[in-house]
C-alpha cells in the first residue's frame, strides 16, 4: 500500500533524529559546547533538506543506511549555517525555530565553535558510508564540500552579506539565492538519489533541475513570510529582513511578484519530474510543502 505523505515526512524525521542522536556527543557528557551542539540539533526544525534525501533516494530505489548518514549530514550542514546565520557579525538574530538562538543560550565562541564542530561531524557521517564504492563515496563528499563551501552556502552567504544596504538587481539576488540555500538542497537531492544506487546521467541532471527549481522557490517562500508571516508562528523573528535593509525578493519585487515567483518555480519543478513515476510523489508533496508552508 502506498504510503501517505504525512506518515512519509513522519518516519524521514524519525529515522535523521535517531542518526544525529547517535552521531553528537552524549548527554551525559554536558561540556557547554556540548550542550550547545546538542541544543541547536535535536527535537526541532522542519527537517526538510533530510526529507528531500529520503524521498529522492525512494523515487529511484530502496532507502538504506547510507541515506540515513547523507540526511544526517545535510541537517548538519544546516544546522551550523544557522548558528553562524545568526550570529551579530551576520544577521545579529536572537530567536531561531522558537529558542533564543545559541550565541543567546551560550555565548558568542561557543556559538562559533558548535557551528564548526557540527560541520566537521557533517564530512565525518560521510565516512560510514556503506553501499557507497570508494568513488562514489568520494564524489559525495565532494559534491557536499562545493554544495555547502565557497562556491556555494559561504559564497551565497557572503553576496548576502555585500547586499546588505544595497539595492542589487534580479540576477545578483537569483545567484545569491541560489547559492545560500538552493546548493544546499539540490545537493540532498542529488546526494539522497546517489545514496539509492542511481548513477543515471539523465536522471540525475532532472532531479537537480527540481532542486534548482525547488532550491530558489525555498528562499523566495522565506523572504514572503519574513514579510508577511508572524514571529510565533515562524519562531524566529518576522520583519527581520526589512529592519537590517536586507535586499529579497519581496523587496525587490513586492509581496505579489514574489509570490508569483513562487507559483512559476513550483510549475518548474513538477515539470522537472514530468518523466518519474509515482514512487516520486512524495518529491512533488515536497514541492506543494515548500510554496505552501507557513514557517
Ligand atoms: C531557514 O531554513 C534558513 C534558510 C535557508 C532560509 P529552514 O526554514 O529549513 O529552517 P528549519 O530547519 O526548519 O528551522
Ligand atoms: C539563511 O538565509 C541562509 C542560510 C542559513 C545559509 P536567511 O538569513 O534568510 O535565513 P533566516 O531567515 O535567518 O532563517
Ligand atoms: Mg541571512
Ligand atoms: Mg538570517
Ligand atoms: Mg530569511
Amino acid at each position: 500500500m502506498k504510503q501517505s505523505f504525512d506518515s512519509f515526512l513522519k518516519e524521514c524525521r524519525e529515522r535523521v533524529e535517531r542518526q544525529l542522536e547517535q552521531c553528537l556527543p552524549p548527554r551525559q557528557n554536558d561540556s557547554p559546547l556540548n550542550a550547545a551542539l546538542r541544543y541547536t540539533t535535536l527535537d526541532q526544525g522542519k527537517r526538510i533538506r533530510p526529507c528531500l534525501v529520503y524521498a529522492a533516494a525512494h523515487s529511484l530505489g530502496p532507502i538504506n543506511s547510507d541515506t540515513d548518514h547523507i540526511a544526517s549530514a545535510l541537517e548538519l550542514i544546516h544546522c551550523y549555517s544557522l548558528i553562524h546565520d545568526d550570529l551579530p557579525a551576520m544577521d545579529d538574530d536572537d530567536l531561531r525555530r522558537g529558542r533564543p538562538t545559541c550565541h543567546i543560550a551560550y555565548d558568542e565562541a561557543t556559538a562559533i565553535l558548535a557551528g564548526d564542530g557540527l560541520q566537521a561531524l557533517a564530512f565525518e557521517q560521510l565516512t560510514q558510508l556503506s553501499h557507497a564504492t570508494a568513488t562514489t563515496a568520494l564524489a559525495l563528499v565532494r559534491e557536499l564540500a562545493q554544495a555547502a563551501g565557497v562556491a556555494g552556502m559561504v559564497k551565497g552567504q557572503a553576496m548576502d552579506l555585500f547586499a546588505t544596504g544595497t539595492r542589487v538587481d534580479l540576477d545578483y539576488l537569483e545567484a545569491m539565492h541560489a547559492h545560500k540555500t538552493g546548493d544546499l538542497i539540490v545537493a540532498s537531492i542529488s546526494m539522497g538519489a546517489q545514496s539509492s544506487g542511481c548513477a543515471a546521467a539523465d536522471t540525475l541532471k532532472n532531479l537537480r533541475a527540481y532542486g534548482r527549481a525547488i532550491g530558489l522557490a525555498f528562499q523566495v517562500k522565506d523572504d514572503i513570510l519574513d514579510s508577511e508571516g508572524n514571529t510565533a508562528t515562524l519562531g524566529k523573528q518576522a520583519g527581520a529582513d526589512q529592519l537590517h535593509n536586507k535586499s529579497t525578493y519581496t523587496s525587490l519585487l513586492g509581496d505579489d511578484g514574489a509570490k508569483t515567483m513562487l507559483a512559476q518555480l513550483y510549475e518548474q519543478a513538477l515539470t522537472a519530474l514530468g518523466q518519474f513515476d509515482e514512487r516520486a510523489d512524495h518529491l512533488r508533496s515536497i514541492a506543494d510543502f515548500i510554496v505552501s508552508r507557513d514557517h
